[in-house]
């Protein structure tokens, strides 16, 4: 097999690092090519693989594990990196690594390095429960269809709510002081793994994405398995610009490698070509290719990006809905006593007491940010609102609550494009419609009250009073539905980019499989549904 990666590879992985010549591409033709390996990239081209397909994942970032070519490590352990150690996740957005890895040219943040999101987030991991997809996904979507599709990810990626392997868990102060608190509001303590249909009036124990006590997700539990196989090509630090099209058909796909050379790879007769490029990116590519509305067409050519001619220009709702989950943050001193992890002490290696622990496979450093997340919801006018907590200490005895806005939100906005070719938000997606802002100020103003009852003894800091609060509104980068599934087709008027088989309308060999498809928010963080609708996605391409 040939490795065209510098260092030394754990697995048997056929990376090309697109600084190699150009020719690498030119001998093959590829059942599958799959733009973008973030969670969806990797987990779709796993499957097309382990079906026989001969695949070619094309990232335009960096590996970010040793395993992936990466040799940025930790000063006191060289099989890992600091994204790969689940205590720094707490403190992620302060690695140096952390901004190399995240794309500069989408209209929020989105990371561009192998794994995507998921390499870079705070490892929040929520089972989705079976209303997400049960309220408002199409038919075939339901939880009944896709059931099985969780089972499968989570056999491989089940995500923990103890990850020390001593089985303890390790600080614990802040869990101590609001369990004590939701309890007396008459709350329940849930397993949020073990029952992911409750939702209202619950705490629990955080699920993190952690495996073997390392930051886990599909570059380590589905791209090991895709790499053993010799019909399966990763190529980084190589982007996909656009797709060359014949009329429905997809022929070419232009890449750019790092050094800036262009080159078009052939797609085979048969081949196929699958979107993972994020809610954020993916309707850049498929306006670069002549899909969306003419006017973010017309500023792709702007860009600089060889469009179709006009004649072949199809004409799609992209952009058009985008969601997330807006961001509240919640911030009260407890005077109790717990703190944060010493994060400078874990990277020059004299925290000796917590990286013993860890050699050991234990201790704090084996955990994520969040020291608990409770769930509950509101119904406002017949309507269900849904909020999720994710707790977590930000000082010595003070707690930042990380209130998301989830399910049940009305509103949406646009994404659109700009003339250099960054993704911009046209429309905000956060608190357009009068229910969403009622059922913000209802759920907040209620929080308030509650935290600032004498007896609790907490004191609000920073956002001191519910306006103040509201006006704390942040995005959740939890973004979807920019290119959604529907069997409404949007060349009809329809609102649908994609439809159940998650094939683009228009194109007879153009799918995607990334969170642009979904048509709805779920109730907790996403990268989970994620997961699991690119395992039910690749289901439905192989078998269509
Ligand atoms: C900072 C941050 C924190 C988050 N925290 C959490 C959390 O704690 N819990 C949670 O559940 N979710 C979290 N999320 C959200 C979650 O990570 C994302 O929803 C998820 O990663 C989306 O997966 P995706 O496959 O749709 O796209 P992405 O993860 O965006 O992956 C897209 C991939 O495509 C590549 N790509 C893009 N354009 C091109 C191109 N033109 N050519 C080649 N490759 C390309 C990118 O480099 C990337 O690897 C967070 C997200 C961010 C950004
Ligand atoms: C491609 O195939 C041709 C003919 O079989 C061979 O001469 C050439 O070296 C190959 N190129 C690469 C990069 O493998
Ligand atoms: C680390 O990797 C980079 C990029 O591949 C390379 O330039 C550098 O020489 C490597 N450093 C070491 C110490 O191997
Ligand atoms: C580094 O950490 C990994 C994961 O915990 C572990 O398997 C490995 O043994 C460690 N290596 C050293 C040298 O401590
Ligand atoms: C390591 O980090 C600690 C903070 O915990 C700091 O006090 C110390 O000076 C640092 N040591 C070195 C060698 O950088
Ligand atoms: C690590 O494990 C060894 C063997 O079980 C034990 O002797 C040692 O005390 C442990 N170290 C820490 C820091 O827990
Ligand atoms: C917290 O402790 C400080 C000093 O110890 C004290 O001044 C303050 O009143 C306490 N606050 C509450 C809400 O108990
Ligand atoms: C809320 O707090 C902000 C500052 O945090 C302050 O400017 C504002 O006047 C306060 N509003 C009310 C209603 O108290
Ligand atoms: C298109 O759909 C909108 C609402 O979705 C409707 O108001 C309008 O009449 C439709 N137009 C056509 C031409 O069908």
């Amino acid at each position: 097999m040939r490795i065209f990666q510098a260092g030394s590879l754990a697995v048997a992985l056929s990376v090309f690092t697109g600084a190699t010549s150009a020719s690498v591409f030119h001998n093959h033709t590829y059942d599958y090519i799959v733009v973008g390996g973030g969670p969806s990239g990797i987990i779709s081209a796993e499957k097309f693989a382990q079906a026989g397909k001969k695949v070619l994942l094309l990232e335009r970032g960096v590996g970010p594990t040793v395993a992936t070519g990466n040799n940025e490590t930790l000063l006191w352990n060289h099989s890992l990196t600091p994204i790969d150690l689940p205590g720094l996740s707490a403190n992620i957005g302060s690695l140096d690594v952390w901004n190399q890895y995240m794309c500069t040219d989408t209209a929020g943040n989105a990371a561009c390095v192998l794994g995507g999101g998921v390499t870079v987030n705070y490892m929040v991991f929520v089972h989705p429960p079976a209303r997400d997809f049960d309220d408002k996904w199409p038919k075939g979507w339901k939880w009944k269809d896709v059931e099985s599709a969780a089972d499968r990810l989570y056999k491989r990626n089940p995500g923990t709510t103890l990850p020390s392997a001593d089985g303890k868990r390790y600080d614990q102060g802040l869990y101590g002081v609001l369990s004590k608190f939701l309890g007396g509001l008459g709350w329940k303590s849930v397993d949020m793994i073990a029952e992911p249909n409750e939702k209202h009036q619950v705490y629990s124990h955080p699920s993190w994405n952690v495996q073997n006590q390392m930051r886990a997700g599909p570059v380590r539990t589905y791209l090991p398995d895709a790499a053993k196989l010799d019909n399966f090509h990763l190529a980084l630090r190589t982007k996909v610009i656009r797709l060359v099209r014949s009329d429905s058909k997809v022929i070419g796909v232009e890449i750019q490698t790092a050094s800036g050379r262009s080159e078009i790879i052939t797609v085979a007769p048969h081949g196929r070509v699958v979107l993972a490029a994020g809610a954020l990116s993916t309707p850049r590519l498929l306006w670069n290719s002549g899909i969306g509305a003419n006017a973010q067409i017309e500023t792709a050519k702007k860009s600089g990006v060889a469009v179709p001619p006009k004649a072949q220009w199809i004409n799609l709702p992209v952009g058009v809905g985008l969601k997330d989950h807006p961001i509240f943050s919640i911030i009260f001193n407890t005077n109790a006593s717990f703190g944060l992890v010493d994060y400078e002490g874990v990277l020059n290696g004299t925290d000796s007491r917590d990286i013993s622990l860890y050699r050991n496979h234990s201790g704090v450093l084996t955990q994520g940010k969040h020291r608990m997340i409770f769930f509950t919801s509101e119904e406002i006018d017949g309507h269900t609102q849904y909020y999720q907590g994710s707790c977590a200490p930000t000082d010595e005895g003070v707690v930042t609550i990380t209130t998301y806005m989830t399910h049940g939100l009305t509103s949406s906005g646009v994404l659109g494009l700009d003339a250099s070719g960054k993704t911009v938000i046209e429309k905000s997606p956060y608190l357009q419609t009068a229910a969403d802002r009622k059922a913000a100020r209802t759920f907040i103003h209620k929080m308030v009250k509650e935290i600032t009852a004498p007896s609790t003894g907490f004191e609000l800091e920073t956002y001191t009073n519910v306006s103040a609060i509201l006006k704390s509104q942040t995005p959740g980068t939890h973004y979807t539905s920019t290119a959604k599934m529907g069997t409404d087709d949007g060349r009809k008027n329809g609102t649908s980019v994609v439809d159940t088989n998650t094939k683009v309308y228009g194109v007879d060999n153009l799918f995607i499989v990334d969170a642009s498809i979904h048509p709805d928010l779920p109730t907790g963080n996403i990268q989970t549904a994620v997961m699991v609708v690119a395992e039910a996605a690749a289901a439905k391409i192989l078998s269509n």
